[in-house]
């Protein structure tokens, strides 16, 4: 990899921080209960971030999502780490019966919530429910399905028939356990996991470099961690049952971007998954 190229991730980080930074200090400054509190404080500075890339980045991503999401998403969907909600734009109203938005950053809700409310999913008929657990507390998760559900799924022991994944696998602590738990307690026998996320390259010179940067990255910008195989992750999964461990899919497609040599730290893995 050209060293200019190699070195692309400085301009990114630094405009991170310079578009995040400003407003978060002035409301520490409004807000100086916030110093009590640096996960507020970063919840703050990610909602920042999140309001300049959010529509660029769907943009960018909107050919991809509408072959992966619209004609595969059903039933109850869930969507790890929703952002804004931009998924929804992509969920067929007829086939997607409840919207399920995983959002730890309750300071993205008000944006989930109208993007989701424009689709036809509303809390007040429960076709749209938004919890605030990071991906990783899956049994709060099934707690909170279990009083957000109907009657007849509230005590199904997998309760999900899809789950979405848009550029949050990154994010996510420990994300080999949580994958892994969400799989098996969460979705559905024969459910589908949907994934468009950057990942890993598997050229060693991009992959080096990833790993190089990836501390910085994670630092301006909310943990995002741009070394993370997450595509590899998923096809390897692994569940147990009775015959011992064994794939967690009876069905995987995935397909990566090829991109040009500028774009490498962040080509995405488009991955749909049928859980066996
Ligand atoms: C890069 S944004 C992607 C948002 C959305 N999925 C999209 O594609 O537009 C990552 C999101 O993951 C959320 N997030 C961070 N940590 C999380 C966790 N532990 N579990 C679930 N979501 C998390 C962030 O708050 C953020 O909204």
């Amino acid at each position: 990899m050209k060293l200019s190229n190699a070195l692309g991730p400085l301009d990114g980080i630094w405009f991170n921080i310079t578009t995040a930074l400003p407003p978060t200090l002035k409301a520490v400054l409004r807000n100086p209960t916030l110093l009590l509190s640096p996960s507020k404080i970063s919840q703050v500075y990610m909602s920042n971030l999140w309001m300049v890339y959010a529509d660029g980045i769907d943009g960018n991503a909107k050919s991809d999502k509408e072959t992966l999401i619209t004609p595969h998403a059903h039933g109850v969907v869930l969507d790890l780490g929703a952002g804004h909600g931009h998924t929804v734009r992509y969920l067929n109203r007829e086939r997607v019966t409840k919207y399920i938005a995983l959002e730890p950053n309750s300071l993205m809700h008000p944006h989930i919530r109208a993007q989701a409310n424009n689709a036809g999913y509303h809390e007040a008929d429960g076709t749209l429910v938004i919890l605030s657990h990071g991906a990783q507390e899956t049994q709060a998760i099934l707690s909170a399905l279990a009083l957000a559900l109907p009657i007849e799924l509230q005590n199904a022991p997998q309760p999900i028939d899809t789950i979405v994944s848009a550029l949050t696998l990154c994010t996510v602590p420990d994300p080999e356990r949580t994958v892994m738990n969400m799989v098996r307690d969460i979705l559905k026998p024969g459910g589908q996991f949907l994934m468009y996320e950057h990942v890993l390259s598997t050229r060693p010179d991009v992959a080096w470099w990833q790993h190089f940067w990836a501390p910085l990255w994670a630092l301006g910008f909310d943990g995002c961690r741009m070394d993370r195989a997450s595509d590899i992750l998923l096809r390897d999964l692994k569940l147990k049952n009775e015959n011992g461990e064994v794939s967690a899919w009876q069905e995987a497609s995935m397909y990566k971007e090829e991109g040009t040599e500028e774009q490498q730290f962040f080509l995405h893995a488009v991955g749909r998954f049928t859980k066996l």
